[in-house]
């Protein structure tokens, strides 16, 4: 970590480079660490495609797709910002959690862009990235109480500021865009799941089938889907739907129900996550929710609900900043480059990488 330079510009520009998944992203933002930021370029390249007969994203082939087209997306999200290198402050790229095949790809394209054009490296935490988004759209303060759902994550945390965050609560067995995802597989709905099962119950009964509401009324603030998934198994099973086939109306009432109680499960705990929040900072929140599962719209009405009802608001980043994407990485290094905190071009990528951890790193 090196310490902050007093000649940084106010104006801080930076590359941000994403490769933790299936998604190839890259895009330019500019800001100064107190937000709003402004987004210059933001390309996303998704996999979809290439993923699509197995179900799942595939990790070789996702590492060997970012490496075809890393540096043609790198290219575009510059001319789109209009920028060359070296008026770039700094290059940022995901070097965790994720595939490790793909962060490499990533961090190695940005070490290089940084040791060629002699700028400043950052090692952005990808949970960082997706915690931190909220403040390049929306520009609020900290501290604020953040419920992170992606593919890979279900977490409550308290951000107290860059690289300071306290884990309230999480997940004991699968995210819920992982839930979202195989719930989508077991009716047959296509892939990516989660939009996908979005879809779907808009045309569906939330009341049609009695799934359960996994930890409900229990202390304390975890979750867990893997008994509403079983649920959900054994509810397709015995309606004949099981893997697409049967009766559509039958698939939307079991997608609505699934995603009436993930909404349930979600709202119960981000109303007792506000009182312990209001109790800790003295502070009614703000609510913030980001990752990919943030996208669906019935949930963020669940929590503005939810919110509202505390005395908060709910604060959520527009869709195209909630699942992957490059604009997210390039803010967070904004926002830790305006602190000094950058990297030395050895740090090594890794696949698994707390945000709890954060503050101790560099
Ligand atoms: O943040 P993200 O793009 O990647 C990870 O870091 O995991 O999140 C992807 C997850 C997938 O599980 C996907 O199904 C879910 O977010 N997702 C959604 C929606 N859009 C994406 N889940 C529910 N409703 C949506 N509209
Ligand atoms: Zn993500």
């Amino acid at each position: 970590m090196t310490k902050p330079s007093e000649d940084l510009p106010e104006n801080l520009v930076v590359l941000g480079i994403e490769t933790s998944c299936d998604e190839t992203a890259a895009a330019v933002v500019s800001g100064a660490g107190a937000a709003p930021g402004e987004i210059r370029s933001n390309l996303v390249l998704s996999q979809l495609d290439e993923h699509r007969p197995y179900g799942g994203v595939v990790p070789e082939i996702a590492a060997r797709s970012h490496m075809d087209h890393i540096d043609r997306l790198v290219e575009e999200a510059m001319e789109q910002a209009g920028l060359t290198f070296a008026e770039l402050d700094g290059i940022a790229a995901t070097a965790g959690p994720g595939l490790i095949g793909g962060v490499f790809v990533g961090v190695m394209t940005a070490k290089a862009i940084a040791l060629a054009w002699e700028k400043p490296f950052l090692a952005v935490n990808h949970l960082e990235g997706h915690a931190l988004s909220v403040r390049l759209s929306d520009g609020i303060g900290f501290p604020y109480l953040l419920l992170l759902v992606s593919g890979g994550h279900c977490q409550l945390l308290a951000v107290e500021g860059v690289g300071r965050y306290r884990r309230l609560g999480g997940t004991i067995d699968d995210a819920l865009g992982e839930a979202f995802d195989k719930t989508a597989k077991l009716l047959g709905l296509g892939y990516p799941g989660g939009p996908a099962v979005e879809q779907a119950a808009e045309y569906g009964n939330p009341e049609a089938f009695d799934l359960p509401r996994p930890m409900l009324g229990r202390p304390g603030l975890d979750f867990s889907f893997s008994g509403l998934k079983t649920a959900l198994r054994h509810a397709a099973e015995k309606a004949g739907v099981l893997g697409g086939g049967g009766n559509d109306q039958t698939r939307a009432d079991l997608a609505a129900s699934f995603q009436a109680a993930a909404g349930d499960i979600l709202a119960e705990r981000c109303t007792k996550a506000l009182e312990t929040f209001q109790q800790d900072y003295g502070t009614a929140g703000p609510l913030v929710v980001a990752g990919g599962v943030a996208a669906n719209r019935s949930l963020r009405a669940r929590l503005e609900s939810v919110a509202a009802a505390a005395g908060s608001r709910l604060v959520a980043p527009p869709p195209k900043l909630c699942t992957d994407n490059a604009a997210m990485i390039a803010w967070a290094g904004v926002e830790r480059l305006a602190l000094g905190l950058t990297d030395p071009l050895d740090f090594a990528a890794r696949p698994r990488w707390p945000l709890e951890s954060l503050s101790a790193h560099g």
